[in-house]
């Protein structure tokens, strides 16, 4: 994994640029996603306005609708995807050629980017929360929230978790490039001076003294906000649970019958123990924090604002996970390379998944109380399916992937969940559809590929990466890797033997509390917020 994440290469833009913008009326507005955004062409995905969207309210200009849009909205101006494969079985080849820049890209497009998506759209190289535009428009927003008691405005538990959970991103973002002194120029100069710091030629230009001053100010006011969004113990553990409510809604087969089209959202994965398998990394070995322990490399990822629970399943059960798990421990892993690598290698020959396996990574929410002590919630916010119709990577047209994977996303959307939790807020997003990677990226603005992959190429990418990745191979979850944080062995399935202390919920908790971003929300939200020196 972490050589795939880790490469940068530089990227030429070829192309004119093409100016496609539009407005939105409000009737538009008002209608649905339908009509917000550009359902094809270069635009495909693209915001029509920049304009708030009723999320939060159905009034557009709602406080919080407006807040919302002033952080989940941004222009791009990226080259668009060069011509897709519309035959999946070319979709690997055409990642490679991508990888490799061999593709050229297409003509570069103004887009407006964001709206009821789920990740906050930054890297840790991203400029554009940092640039005066910006904060001239946040930070008159969050005096209006903290001057008149936005938080009063709405009462829903479930909107005030996820409105907070929003301004939270925003607040590590920021926060984190603060802690890592981006736009100190002084500083990237001796970072520089050592080979194994990457550091962009603007870098060592830009002294950016003023940036980092509006982060700061910035975070001081969401950390306010924040925490006046926090939620009673009761009304966090009261919140809903989304999953339960999308098998309930029936919109999603309970059979995936190996036809990638159909959306089909496994009905048992967190109640049927006997059939899903949850695994997690075995800490008994650990010389660190044993409570800590391993955090999946996502919620490391995430800043441990959302917990990951897997689970594998096999067609023959429960037993069947565990006797491959145990045969894997005590014959499947090469040693020698794992030491050397630093992660789980397994030995190529090893003894192969079975047709028809399944596995799920799914994620959760955390909020912060009124005490901002960082609490797991039952709120799903993404879910990752993959089938393996068959397991030696074979190439066949009828999964996504091409290769015998078959993959699904399903994401959390504000106007489903609102919505008296319509599909359990949950929606599949469309294979082909131009997708940007917010985690596990690199760390340059818009990430590594920008726009380039579609959401079943990112699978293929990360899962599949060499041609002999396939089957067991194409599980990332084999030995939840974490950097800094030492190897264990194969993971093991929950509930079977010996007990563990700390879920994965928890140990992302107890994480975060040790985070320097974290510990500056708290020292900013215990000041009294600060009034902006520059307006
Ligand atoms: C940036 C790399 C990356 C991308 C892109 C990615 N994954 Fe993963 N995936 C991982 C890692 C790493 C894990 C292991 C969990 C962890 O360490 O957090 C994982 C775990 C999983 C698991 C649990 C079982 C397993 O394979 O280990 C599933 C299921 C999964 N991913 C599905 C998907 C699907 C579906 C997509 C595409 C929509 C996808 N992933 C995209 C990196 C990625």
């Amino acid at each position: 994994m972490p050589a795939i994440l880790v490469r940068s290469i530089l990227f030429t833009v070829l192309g004119g640029v093409m100016l496609l913008v539009n407005t939105v009326s409000a009737a538009d507005a008002a209608a649905g996603p339908q009509s917000w955004y550009y359902p094809e062409g270069p635009l495909r995905g693209s915001l029509k306005s920049d304009a708030p969207l009723p999320l939060y309210d159905a009034n557009p200009e709602h406080l919080w609708n407006r807040l919302f849009a002033a952080f989940y909205i941004r222009p791009s101006e990226l080259p668009s995807r060069p011509e897709y494969p519309q035959d999946s079985t070319k979709l690997d080849e055409w990642d490679r050629k991508l990888r490799v820049r061999k593709l050229p890209p297409g003509p570069v497009v103004k887009r407006i980017e964001g709206g009821d998506v789920l990740g906050f759209l930054a890297w840790p190289k991203t400029r554009h929360y940092s640039e005066s535009a910006f904060f001239q428009r946040a930070d008159k927003l969050l005096d209006e929230f903290l001057g008149t008691r936005g938080e009063r405005l709405i009462a829903d538990p479930l909107k005030r978790a996820f409105f907070q959970r929003d301004l939270w991103a925003v607040f590590d973002h920021l926060v984190g490039q603060n802690i890592a002194h981006f736009g100190d120029a002084d500083l990237a100069k001796r970072r520089a001076a050592s080979a194994d710091y990457k550091v962009e030629p603007e870098e060592l230009q830009r002294d950016d003294a003023a940036a980092i001053q509006r982060r700061e100010t910035l975070c001081r006011k969401l950390a306010a906000a924040i925490q006046r969004l926090a939620l009673p113990k009761a009304a966090i553990k009261a919140l809903p649970d989304n999953y339960a409510a999308a098998i309930r809604s029936g919109q999603f087969p309970a059979r995936h019958d190996f036809d990638c089209r159909s959306n089909y959202l496994p009905p048992g994965v967190l109640t049927r123990p006997s059939e899903w398998v949850e695994i997690d990394n075995a800490s008994g070995s650990q010389h660190r924090d044993k409570a800590e322990g391993q955090l999946a490399y996502t919620s490391w990822s995430i800043r441990g604002r959302s917990y990951y629970r897997i689970f594998w399943r096999f067609p023959e059960g429960r037993r069947a996970v565990e006797d491959y798990l145990g045969h894997l421990q005590r014959e499947g892993v090469d040693w020698e390379k794992s030491a050397r690598q630093g992660y789980i290698r397994l030995k190529r020959d090893v003894r192969q998944i079975p047709v028809g396996t399944e596995t799920a990574i799914v994620e959760f929410m955390v909020v912060l109380d009124e005490e901002l002590n960082p609490v797991p919630t039952r709120i799903v916010e993404l879910v990752h399916v993959n089938v393996y119709k068959n397991v030696d990577g074979a190439p066949d047209p009828q999964t996504n992937t091409g290769r015998g994977l078959i993959t699904r996303q399903y994401v959390a959307r504000r106007r489903l969940l609102f919505d008296g939790l319509k599909q359990g807020g949950l929606e599949r997003a469309a294979d082909d559809a131009p997708t940007y990677r917010v985690l596990l990226n690199s760390p340059k603005d818009w990430g590594e590929f920008g726009r380039q992959q579609s959401v079943a190429q990112t699978c293929l990418h990360c899962h599949m990466y060499e041609r002999d990745r396939v089957g067991v191979h194409s599980l990332n979850s084999i030995s939840c890797h974490v950097p800094e944080h030492g190897m264990p062995g194969v993971v093991i399935a929950m509930g079977s033997g010996k007990v563990r202390t700390y879920s994965r919920a928890e140990r992302t908790v107890r994480w975060k509390l040790g985070q320097e971003d974290y510990l500056r929300l708290v020292e900013y939200a215990r000041a009294k917020p600060m009034t902006s020196p520059d307006r």
